[in-house]
């Protein structure tokens, strides 16, 4: 059984999606812990919500990294909580080497695009604006870099002509829904084998 902490910056519905694959009894695992840095991120409600341990912790005095003193922190819950994976889940936050060392290839993330096309911010719209015809989501383990590391599953949503922002990225979300508990159920078989830069699921 997986112990999952997730971070999370922004509404949840990813680690919501988990929380109900557990549920449903399709994903071995148990959500140990939510943290964010965003004191009123909706992850937190709903974490509360499930009855999931939960807790702000202060990024300060970075803007866009979890480094320092924050990172120490983080760790400290995720071991406190018996976390053994960490799930990034709309964290806004780029990870340094201190949680990846404390937690070896149990880092996952999932990014809104079909990396290596679009890394950063707002993928869905950097795909809409460069007009690709294809669009979708990417779950992958965290490396030292951005968005750039092993990639464990896809799932693609076409890009249709009417599409706003905002269509776009809820095409994508649904498939992100079932991407992520798809990635971690076969983490908890012990079916991901990490060979170089490809994951091989046996
Ligand atoms: C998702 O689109 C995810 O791909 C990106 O941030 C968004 C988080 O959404 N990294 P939610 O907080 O899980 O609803």
């Amino acid at each position: 059984m997986l112990r999952i902490g997730v971070l999370g910056s922004g509404s949840g519905s990813n680690m919501q999606s988990i929380v109900e694959a557990i549920a449903a009894g399709t994903l071995d695992a148990r959500v140990v812990c939510v943290l964010s840095d965003v004191p009123d991120a909706g992850i937190l409600a709903r974490a509360a919500r499930h009855g999931i341990p939960h807790q702000y912790v202060d990024p300060a005095p970075f803007k866009t990294k979890l480094e320092g003193l924050a990172e120490e922190r983080v760790i400290g819950l995720l071991q406190a909580f018996g976390a053994d994976t960490v799930v990034l889940a709309g964290f806004m936050r780029v990870v340094k080497p201190g949680l990846l060392r404390a937690f070896p290839r149990r880092v996952l993330n999932i990014h809104p695009a079909l990396l290596p096309a679009f890394p950063g911010l707002a993928a869905w719209k950097q795909a809409l604006a460069y007009g690709v015809k294809v669009a979708g989501c990417t779950v992958h383990f965290v490396d030292e870099g951005i968005d750039s590391g092993p990639v464990i599953v896809q799932r693609s949503v076409p890009v249709r002509d009417d599409d706003t922002p905002d269509s776009l990225h809820a095409r994508i979300q649904a498939e992100e829904h079932q991407a992520y508990p798809e990635a971690l159920r076969w983490l908890a078989a012990g079916r991901l084998r990490i060979d170089g830069r490809r994951v091989i699921c046996t």
